[in-house]
C-alpha cells in the first residue's frame, strides 16, 4: 500500500537540460542527460492555502511546520528534527570586525548533523513509495542520520562508508542497527559501489546528489533562518561544501519562500571547501564545469573528489551573486577552536569549515562588515574527536597528590 502523491508537487525538472518528468516511484536522475533532478511545486496553489500567517501561527517547532513544501504526504512524529538554534555570536563578530554574525547550530539535530533534514524526507519518500530497505553511501553523517531515522521508522538500512570514516560515526550506525559495509576505498568509490548495488538489487537509494529528495529536506534550514530572523533575509549565508547538496538546498529554501512572497529578497551564498576537495570552488572560478580533484582533507564529511550535486551548487552560488573560497586543513582545525572558544559551539571539522571560510573572506576583504551573516555549523564536534585532538593538545598529567599542587602551579593562586 502506498500513500497518495504529495498535493503540491508539479513534477521533477532536470537541473541541466530542464527536461520535465512526473513524480514516479523510482526516478532519481534525468532520463535524457543523466543530470540531477529538482522537485517543482505549484506555488500558486500553495500560496492560496498556506499564507505566511498560517505558518506563523503553527506551534510545531520542527521541519514539519513546512509540510506543504515537501514532496511527501506524511511526517516522522519523532525524534524532532530541525528548528535548531540560530543565535548571535558577538565575540566572533568583534574578532572579525563584523556588525552582525549569527550561528545556526545544526549539530543539535537527532544524529548531531544537518543531514537529518535530508534523511527525513528521503526516508519518507522511500516508505511512501513502498520500500522497506534503504541504502546509501556516505562519508559518515548522511549514513548515521539515515540509521537514526530508519530506526524511528522501522526501516532496514544497508550503508556503504569509506573504511576511514571517524569511529564515532561508525558507532552511531551500529548502535542504531544499520548493516554497515565499510568500503576499502574512498567515499567516491563507496558511492559508486552503492549505486551498482541499487541497480542490481532494487533497493531504495538515498545517496546525496543522486536522490532528488535530499535537497528538499535540506532547504528547511533556510525556512528556519527566515523565520528566526523575523523575516529579515541575511546578506550572506556561509556553507561548508562537499557534494554541494546542502548549498543547493539552502538556495532552494530561499527560492521557495521568495516564490511564495514570504520574503522580498535573496541572500548571497558563500561556498567554502577544503583546498584539495575544491571542485566546486574551481568550477565557480572558471567555466562552471565540475572536474574531479584529489578530495584529500582532514574534514572527512567534505572529502569529495567528484561532487555529486556540483552542477546545482554552482548554479545556486552564481544565482545568489555569491562566491566560493577554499581553506587549508590547518585553517579548518583552527576554526574548531575559534568557534568553540568564541561562540561555545563544538563543531566537527566540516561543520566549522564555514567559519574558516568566512574568516578568510573577511581577511581578503570580500565581505562587507555591515552585512548580516549566518554561518551554518553542520555537524557536532563529538563526531570526530581525533581531529580536534590534533590541534587542542593533550591534558597535563598530574599525580593525585595535594602536596604536589605548589609544584604544579607554583606558590601563586
Ligand atoms: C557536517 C557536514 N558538513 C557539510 C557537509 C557537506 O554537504 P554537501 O556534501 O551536501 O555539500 C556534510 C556532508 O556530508 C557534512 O556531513
Ligand atoms: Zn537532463
Amino acid at each position: 500500500m502506498t500513500t497518495p502523491e504529495p498535493r503540491y508537487v508539479s513534477g521533477l525538472k532536470c537541473v541541466r537540460c530542464s527536461a520535465e518528468f512526473p513524480l514516479t516511484r523510482t526516478r532519481y536522475i534525468c532520463d535524457k542527460c543523466g543530470s540531477n533532478l529538482q522537485v517543482e511545486y505549484d506555488y500558486d496553489a500553495i500560496r492560496k492555502s498556506w499564507p505566511r500567517e498560517k505558518l506563523q501561527a503553527d506551534l510545531d517547532r520542527s521541519i514539519w511546520r513546512y509540510a506543504p513544501l515537501y514532496p511527501v504526504s506524511s511526517k516522522i512524529p519523532s525524534p524532532p528534527i530541525g528548528w535548531t538554534p540560530l543565535f548571535q555570536a558577538p565575540q566572533l563578530a568583534s574578532k572579525l570586525g563584523l556588525q552582525s554574525l549569527f550561528i545556526k547550530d545544526d549539530g543539535r539535530n537527532p544524529s548531531a548533523s544537518f543531514k537529518d533534514r535530508a534523511s527525513a524526507i528521503a526516508l519518507l519518500r522511500a516508505r511512501e513509495t513502498g520500500f522497506d530497505l534503504v541504502t546509501g553511501a556516505s562519508t559518515g553523517n548522511a549514513a548515521s542520520s539515515t540509521a537514526v531515522l530508519a530506526a524511528a521508522m522501522n526501516i532496514r538500512t544497508r550503508i556503504f562508508i569509506p573504511k576511514t570514516a571517524p569511529r564515532a560515526k561508525v558507532a552511531q550506525l551500529l548502535a542504531f542497527g544499520a548493516e554497515v559495509l565499510a568500503v576499502d576505498g574512498t567515499y567516491d568509490q563507496a558511492f559508486d559501489l552503492c549505486l551498482a548495488a541499487t541497480q542490481r538489487f532494487g533497493w531504495y537509494n538515498r545517496n546525496t546528489g543522486y536522490n532528488p529528495y535530499t535537497r528538499e529536506g535540506k532547504k528547511s534550514v533556510s525556512f528556519e533562518i527566515c523565520e528566526q530572523l523575523n523575516w529579515q533575509v541575511p546578506d550572506l549565508v556561509v556553507v561548508p561544501v562537499g557534494d554541494g547538496n546542502i548549498i543547493s538546498g539552502v538556495w532552494k529554501g530561499f527560492h521557495d519562500f521568495h516564490k511564495l512572497g514570504f520574503i522580498d529578497r535573496l541572500p548571497r551564498l558563500l561556498a567554502v571547501q577544503a583546498e584539495h576537495s575544491d571542485a566546486i570552488v574551481r568550477a565557480l572560478e572558471t567555466d562552471g564545469q565540475i572536474r574531479p580533484v584529489s578530495g584529500q582533507t582532514v574534514a572527512d564529511s567534505i572529502s569529495v573528489s567528484l561532487p555529486r550535486d556540483g552542477e546545482a551548487a554552482v548554479q545556486a552560488v552564481r544565482a545568489s551573486k555569491g562566491f566560493g573560497i577554499r581553506v587549508s586543513d590547518d585553517e579548518i582545525l583552527q576554526a574548531i577552536l575559534a568557534v568553540a572558544r568564541g561562540a561555545a559551539v563544538f563543531g566537527e571539522p566540516a561543520g566549522v569549515t564555514s567559519y574558516a571560510g568566512l574568516r578568510k573572506a573577511v581577511d581578503q576583504r570580500l565581505v562587507d562588515p555591515r552585512w548580516s551573516i549566518v554561518v551554518l555549523v553542520t555537524g557536532n564536534g563529538l563526531k570526530d574527536i581525533a581531529s580536534v585532538m590534533k590541534i587542542s593538545g593533550e591534558p597535563r598529567l598530574v599525580s593525585p597528590d595535594a602536596g604536589k599542587l605548589e609544584e604544579i602551579f607554583g606558590a601563586k593562586r
